[in-house]
């Protein structure tokens, strides 16, 4: 098998979350260009439309589909279009997620229950539903979690964020040990940080300046260095991996503070 040929995704069918902007838009991409038809899903339907108009003008294959990912309902309407368009899901690709900023003793309920219903229990009931129908499918498959390396660390004004990932991390050695025998193998990505719409404003002020001093390949990161661990993870590349999560930060988490 050549190299080419291991990380080929040609009659994979993939869905993506939260691929009306960054990361997910980069990722529905990357998986398109690689072979899979790939549902789209997001709030935002305009932004999904031209991400599909995208793919299909590179020769790909997308269906859009608005959703909300902390809808139940429209969750299943999601994959039931996605299976309608292209057949059973056999990659899913949890990457919704939204941040905040506030200290956790001004955290309103509402807030803290937004971020970690979106960023937590959402990935959670998405990567069930998906694992569901691959194996009464009589599938196997490869689910992807995004988490960050604020699952591993913390920073002052990310409790939510932080507590949801680590959760991500968890979620992701408990379902990989549990699906990996029935062929569903389920991994994360941990990045760092990577400028997109989450974070440019923050990375562009004083503070992100002083963080990128403390990230050793000596820049932020950019939407296509994740490129590598996603193929890995979904492709016949990352077969005998489960239950990992990968980071891809540029060593800013090995880095001791001085
Ligand atoms: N950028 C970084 O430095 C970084 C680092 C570590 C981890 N991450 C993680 O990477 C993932 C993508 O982040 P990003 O940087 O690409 O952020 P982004 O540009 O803000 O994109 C977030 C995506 O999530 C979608 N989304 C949010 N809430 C949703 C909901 N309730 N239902 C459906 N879709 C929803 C948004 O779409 P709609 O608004 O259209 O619904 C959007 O497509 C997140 O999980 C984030 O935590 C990012």
């Amino acid at each position: 098998m050549t190299a080419a040929e291991l990380f080929d995704l040609k009659g994979r069918v993939a869905l993506v979350t939260g691929a009306s902007s960054g990361l997910g838009v980069r990722f529905a991409e990357l998986l398109a260009g690689e072979g899979a038809a790939v549902a789209l899903v997001a709030r935002r339907a305009d932004r999904l439309a031209a991400v599909k108009a995208r793919i299909d003008e590179a020769g790909g294959r997308a269906v859009a589909i608005a959703a909300d990912v902390t809808d139940r309902r429209a969750m299943m309407r999601a994959f039931d279009e996605a299976e309608k368009a292209f057949g059973t899901v056999t990659i899913l690709v949890n990457n919704a997620g939204v941040a905040h900023s506030g200290r956790a003793l001004e955290l309103a309920e509402e807030e803290w229950r937004c971020v970690v219903g979106t960023d937590l229990d959402a990935v959670f009931f998405w990567a069930q539903e998906a694992a569901r129908r691959m194996l009464s499918a009589g599938k196997g498959g490869a689910i992807v979690n995004v988490a960050s390396v604020l699952g591993f660390g913390v920073a002052k004004g990310t409790a939510a964020y932080a507590v949801a990932k680590a959760g991500v991390v968890q979620l992701t050695k408990a379902l990989g040990l549990e699906l990996a025998f029935k062929g569903v193998r389920v991994n994360a990505i941990a990045p760092g940080w990577i400028v997109t719409d989450l974070n440019r404003e923050y990375l562009a002020s004083e503070a992100g300046a002083a963080i990128k001093r403390e990230i050793p390949v000596g820049r932020f990161g950019e939407e296509r260095d994740l490129d590598g661990a996603l193929l890995l993870l979904v492709s016949d590349a990352g077969r005998f991996i489960a239950g990992a999560t990968i980071v891809v930060d540029g060593g800013q988490m090995v880095a001791l503070r001085g």
